[in-house]
């Protein structure tokens, strides 16, 4: 396993950018010099932006066919581009197995079976080196978790291709060891790319559930 030097003393969801990776609000992020894996290091970076999301997601009725139209349609909104990104930053050589992760085009049906529109994406996330992709695919392939919990509230009738677990047996326990076996060095670059990519999710969640009827 490789290990790392990380910060831990991160504290909102807003207060870091890949643009300034190391200063949070005009403080330089210190760090604690705990040695561990990366996927602990964006767990514990990224914290604070899961309890948002969490929070936010799940107080959409997902049995309600309004609500959860509002869910895909927010999840529509960044999925794709996300996934956009990261084909642009190589995600394809850094994960052998990408094309069976991809989740945009069952979204994409799901949306359609309920007669609804596709939204217009957020723009993609900038990820301009390797732990930025990592980073950006930890989150995506760390939604999945979320959205098997998620699935159960969604009655029967409704389509939940997207939700539902996909792919092999032990497909996230591949990705949280590929991810630590990367050569990424810089953790703060990662969990920067995290913390955008969770931003996009909060901003897409808050513009859909603020329109629900
Ligand atoms: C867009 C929304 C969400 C995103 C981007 C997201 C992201 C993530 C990520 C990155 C992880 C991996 C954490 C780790 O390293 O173990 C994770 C795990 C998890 N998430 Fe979420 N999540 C989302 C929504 C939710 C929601 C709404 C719930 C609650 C219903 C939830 C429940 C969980 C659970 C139970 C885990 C597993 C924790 C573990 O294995 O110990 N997530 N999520």
């Amino acid at each position: 396993m490789f290990f790392l030097d990380v910060s831990l003393e991160i504290t909102r969801c807003r207060s870091i950018s890949a643009s300034s990776p190391s200063v949070v609000d005009g403080r330089h992020i210190t760090r604690n010099t705990v040695s561990m894996s990366l996927r602990s290091a964006l767990r514990a970076q990224t914290a604070d932006c899961h309890a948002a999301v969490d929070a936010l997601f799940g107080s959409f009725n997902l049995s309600r066919t309004q609500d959860y139209k509002a869910f895909l349609r927010a999840h529509a909104r960044v999925v794709p581009s996300v996934e956009h990104a990261l084909e642009n930053g190589g995600i394809g050589s850094l994960l052998p197995d990408w094309p069976e992760r991809r989740r945009a085009h069952l979204l994409a049906a799901d949306i359609r079976e309920l007669d609804d529109r596709l939204p217009v994406p957020l723009p993609q996330p900038a990820l301009r080196c390797e732990a930025a992709v990592w980073g950006a695919a930890y989150v995506l392939e760390g939604s999945k978790l979320g959205g098997v919990l998620l699935a159960e509230a969604v009655p029967d009738h409704l389509p939940s291709n997207y939700l539902s677990p996909q792919g092999p047996k032990g497909a996230m326990r591949l990705f949280m060891d590929r991810l630590d076996a990367s050569k990424v060095d810089d953790p703060i670059l990662a969990a920067a790319a995290a913390r955008d990519v969770f931003e996009l999710f909060l901003k897409a969640g808050q513009a859909e559930l603020e329109a629900v009827p």
